[in-house]
This record gives structure tokens, C-alpha cells and sequence, in this order.
């Protein structure tokens, strides 16, 4: 039987968080043996908001090294970058022409991005969306595991699919997002009713997969607690509720577990285990990264086979698009 596919992506922009890492990556790992796995680097996604070139070159590197890195298997999976699949911009201009104005300007984050860069709303900015959904149908994708603030986008690839569908006849396979629990919800140190933010100007809010063993231990020390002095999860309680989520992601274990496991300590020991436990697990993810990125010819020749495959797949569905839509394409 033909394996199920899945489909996801992340910028190469700003630092990844353990949000990231745990709503994105890690579960992308356990997806590479069941599914058919196609990861990219979204640096066309990038680019709608302003980047320096050479840092984004060397970004693209350091993410599809953390992604080695955290387990992903370039035998098992189509690791790649966007703008070597030039499909990606290709299905994008006839999708173009069935999406809506109206619909994109109605984008919870192209309202967010407009509001944040007003000196840069570009065409782009508005158009993510349609690039994404061209991502994920041009894989035929089934499922597309992203945190809950990309469920939106992940809807106008249904609906473009279906729309298209139902224009031209059966030709995109409807994608899911799939969203994932854990990771999708951990929240800033700082004010732990937020999201973890890869961008936070507090520096103390968001743990980074870079920050050294210190680094990490220290901002958990900081991270605002609530009233009270009991290591427990509750309603009233979001920043011991988001530390236990925190530790029990980390730890594998349940949150239930966790609260036995502090009963009758205080909330000094509590974050202080929580913070090793995290350090524990990016430590050697570093290391990993690091080592790989001293590899460049390693790199380009995963990502060499990566677009290669992606390629295959797209070039088929970008030809069965052209037909239905009546571009000609020799005899
Ligand atoms: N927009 C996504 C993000 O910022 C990244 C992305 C680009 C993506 N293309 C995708 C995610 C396709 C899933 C599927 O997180």
C-alpha cells in the first residue's frame, strides 16, 4: 500500500524555540517511518519580510542541520529547500487566480505581519498563504503537522484545493492539518498566558534551541511562577502549569507524574530540574549540529538528492495542473 504523505516546513528566519522543537521538529521524527516525509526549508516564505542575504544563506544551512540533528533521516525523508523546487513558484501564479483578495487580506498573521512591518507590506506578504498551500498540494499532501497559529493557512490550502477541484476535476488531495499537542502550547517565561515567540524582544521569554547549558538554566530561574508554593497545574496557575508541560515534554512523562514527583518541594528546585531537563536534550542536539555543519559537502548532498526528489513529485502534479487548466505543453 501506498504510503501516506506528509508535508511541513519552517522559516529560515529568526531562532528557533523549544516550542518549535516540540510542536514541529521532534514530531516530525516520529512521522519518517509510517509516512511518505517531505520537509523543506521555507526560504521563500522568508523573504517576505525583510532578511540579510548572507545570513539567510547561512540560516538555510543551520536548519536542515538541526533537523539531522533532532533525527530527521535524509534516507527516510525529502529534506530540501524551497527555492530549489522551482514548482513551488510555478503552481503558486495559477493558484493565484483562484484566490481571492478578500480572503487573504483576511489572514489572521498577514493582519499581524502588516501591522508589525507597515513599512513593508509587499505583495508576498500577502501572497504567503497561496505559496504555502502551492507547498503542501503540489506533494499531495494528506497531513501537515504545524502549531496551532498555521491552522489557518493549512484551511486555505483545503479550500484552494477544493475550489481548484472542483473548477478542473479531482487533482489536489484535500490536506489536514494535523496540530500538534505539547509543543503547540508552550508558552513565554515571561508571561505565560502568551505564546513562546521566536521573536520576543524579552530575551528571558523564549528558550532558544542556540542557548548554551547557562543560558537555559538561567531563564528558568526567571521564569514568572504564581502565587502559592505548590508544584501544580491549574487554571489559575499558568506558569507553573506551562514549567510542567515544559518538563513533562522533555521528560516523557505525564503531568501527573511530575506533580508527584514535586510534591513538598519548593518552586526554586522545581525550575531548576525543569531547565536541566531541557538542557539535557538540546545539548547534544547542539553538538550533533554543530559537528554537521562542519560538513558542508555532507549537507549539499543531502539537499542536492532532497530537491531531487521533492522535484519528481512536484514536476508530476505541476504537469497534471498545466493540463487541466489548458497550457500548452508540446505534443
Ligand atoms: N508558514 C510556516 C511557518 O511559518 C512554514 C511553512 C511554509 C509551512 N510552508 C509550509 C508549514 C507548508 C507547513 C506546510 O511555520
Amino acid at each position: 500500500m501506498e504510503k501516506k504523505v506528509i508535508y511541513s516546513a519552517v522559516q529560515p528566519s529568526g531562532n528557533l524555540t523549544i516550542g518549535n522543537y516540540l510542536g514541529a521538529i521532534r514530531n516530525w521524527v516520529k512521522m519518517q517511518d509510517e509516512y511518505d516525509c517531505y520537509y523543506a526549508v521555507a526560504n521563500m516564505h522568508a523573504i517576505t519580510v525583510k532578511q540579510d542575504p548572507a545570513e539567510l544563506r547561512r540560516r538555510t544551512l543551520e536548519l536542515v542541520a538541526l533537523y539531522i540533528a533532532c533525527g530527521l533521516d535524509p534516507e527516510k525523508c525529502a529534506l530540501y529547500v524551497q527555492s530549489n523546487v522551482p514548482q513551488h513558484a510555478e503552481l503558486t501564479w495559477v493558484l493565484n487566480t483562484i484566490a481571492y483578495v478578500g480572503e487573504l487580506s483576511r489572514m489572521t498573521q498577514f493582519k499581524d505581519k502588516s501591522q508589525k512591518h507597515a513599512e513593508n507590506i509587499n505583495m508576498g506578504l500577502m501572497d504567503y498563504p497561496v505559496l504555502m498551500a502551492a507547498d503542501i498540494l503540489l506533494y499531495q499532501a494528506q497531513y501537515v503537522p504545524v502549531g496551532a497559529d498555521q491552522k489557518q493557512h493549512v484551511e486555505i490550502a483545503r479550500d484552494l484545493a477544493i475550489r481548484f477541484n472542483n473548477r478542473f476535476g479531482e487533482t489536489f488531495t484535500v490536506p489536514e492539518p494535523l496540530i500538534l499537542k505539547g509543543g503547540a502550547k508552550i508558552c513565554s517565561l515571561q508571561e505565560p498566558t502568551k505564546k513562546m515567540s521566536k521573536s520576543d524582544e524579552n530575551v528571558n521569554a523564549s528558550v532558544y534551541l542556540t542557548d548554551d547549558r547557562d543560558a537555559v538554566i538561567r531563564k528558568f530561574k526567571r521564569a514568572v511562577t504564581d502565587s502559592g508554593n505548590e508544584v501544580r497545574a491549574a487554571e489559575d496557575k499558568p506558569g507553573v502549569t506551562n514549567l510542567l508541560n515544559i518538563y513533562c515534554a522533555f521528560k516523557g512523562c505525564t503531568v501527573e507524574e511530575a506533580e508527584k514527583e514535586f510534591e513538598g518541594k519548593g518552586y526554586g528546585d522545581f525550575k531548576l530540574a525543569v531547565g536541566e531537563a531541557v538542557a539535557d536534550v538540546i545539548g547534544p542536539v547542539q553538538a550533533e549540529q554543530k559537528r554537521l555543519l562542519s560538513d558542508k559537502a555532507y549537507l549539499a548532498g543531502v539537499l542536492s538528492a532532497g530537491a531531487e526528489r521533492a522535484y519528481k513529485t512536484a514536476r508530476r502534479t505541476l504537469s497534471k495542473v498545466y493540463r487541466k487548466v489548458g497550457f500548452y505543453q508540446g505534443e
